[in-house]
């Protein structure tokens, strides 16, 4: 049973302060902290800042810190940690509002995943086992990360306007050998752009994507494609874009293009989408909340979710709005948020939901890298139980 339920405020990956739990049962203590994002939206879960300008320029979390020690500790110690849903119902008729505003969803956030982390250990099985039940799926399955290897927009000070270009694996037998083409990539990649923009294009951007000072998608392309060729892996590795423009070349192998317009214009998306080019993966537009996903299924305006646990505010209902997805045959992306910390559970949390793609950054950087090497884990101690997602990577089913 839950014993103790002590959190701390700690900084993420931007040096911006989040929130880090501790959370002991009879088993041990288990850790979980909370990422954050750039692209904050109105339809997505609260995190609660204390806006005190004084403190860390008025983005400390004691008030959620606080919530979690004093409220939500009491409401949840002596409950059983392998019920993930009954601790985060607990959590979210605690905190009564929608977008959990009232307790802040990095509070509650951070106690799901730890609470989840400790029904792993009392079932003693690994995490995305864990995860797998409670999803009800059968098969797990290793994610082809899509790798950012070229960073714009908000993420890098470029004047490069996309946020970001990816490298996706896909044919790789293993996620191990993706990791090592990724890492080979990202490599050629800081030759080539050292060559063409100098290696002052090699300073990288939030995610770690190098960030060369371009001005076009078809240069940023052609600079990726040249680190592809590089490698000799040819067209076993595809591309994928995170952007907000509207004329990109299609000679180029991209497999799926994340907010191709504004987050509310469904019009163009839907268009877009229907042109059937590539998947086309709803972040912004959709802020991983579940009536936008229904809408967006009805109207056929994406077909992928960009799942980022962080909007969603407990494992419950991502584990909920992933089987929405998945129900209307869309494919699944589980992201990490600009702003990272030192856990990994949507490592875990990809193979037990078999999403078939993980999107964390550049394979370099702690907090990116912390992601990808706890894949290589999970896939060592699967041993032959261990399918990577490869060329299925769109459906997992
Ligand atoms: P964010 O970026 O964390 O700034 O929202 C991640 C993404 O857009 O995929
Ligand atoms: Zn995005």
């Amino acid at each position: 049973v839950i014993t103790k339920v002590k959190a701390r405020q700690i900084l993420d990956s931007r040096g911006i302060p989040t929130v880090e739990v501790d959370l002991h049962t009879n088993k041990g203590v288990f850790r979980a902290s909370v990422p954050s994002g750039d692209s904050s939206g109105t339809y997505e879960a609260i995190e609660l800042r204390d806006g005190d300008k004084g403190m860390y320029l008025g983005n400390s979390v004691a008030k959620a810190v606080k919530n979690i020690n004093e409220r939500i500790s009491e409401a949840l110690i002596g409950m059983d940690p392998k019920l993930q849903a009954q601790i985060d119902h607990a959590m979210i008729d605690l905190d009564k509002t929608e977008k959990k505003n009232e307790l802040g969803a990095n509070a509650i956030l951070a106690v799901s995943i730890a609470a989840c982390k400790a029904g792993a250990a009392e079932k003693e099985v690994p995490l995305c086992k864990h995860l797998s039940d409670l999803s009800g799926r059968a098969n797990m399955t290793l994610p082809v990360p899509a790798f950012t290897v070229l960073s714009g927009g908000n993420h890098a000070s470029n004047h490069f306007a996309i946020q970001e270009i990816m490298i996706l694996p896909v044919g790789a037998s293993r996620f191990e050998e993706a990791l090592q083409w990724g890492s080979e990539t990202y490599h050629h990649l800081k030759a080539v752009v050292t060559e063409k923009n100098g290696n002052m294009g090699c300073n990288v951007g939030e995610d770690g994507g190098l960030t060369p000072d371009i001005s076009s998608l078809k240069e940023g392309l052609e600079l990726v494609k040249e680190a592809i060729n590089r490698t000799g892996y040819g067209d076993k590795i595809k591309i994928a874009i995170d952007v907000a423009a509207t004329n990109f070349c299609i000679e180029y192998p991209i497999v799926f293009i994340e907010d191709p317009f504004d987050k509310e214009d469904w019009e163009h998306t839907k268009y877009f989408s229907n042109l059937g080019i590539c998947q086309v993966v709803g972040d912004d537009l959709l802020m991983s909340n579940s009536k936008r996903v229904e809408r967006a299924i009805q109207e056929s305006a994406c077909n992928a979710l960009l799942l980022k646990v962080n909007q969603i505010g407990t494992v419950t209902e991502a584990i909920e709005v992933v089987k929405l997805a998945r129900d209307a045959q869309w494919g699944v992306v589980t992201s990490h948020r600009c702003g990272e910390t030192e856990d990994s559970f949507i490592s875990d949390l990809s193979v037990g939901l078999a999403t078939g793609v993980i999107k964390a950054g550049a394979p370099c950087r702690g907090e990116r890298t912390m992601k990808y090497n706890q894949l290589l884990r999970i896939e060592e101690e699967l041993g032959d139980q261990a399918v990577y997602a490869g060329e299925d990577w769109r459906q997992t089913l």
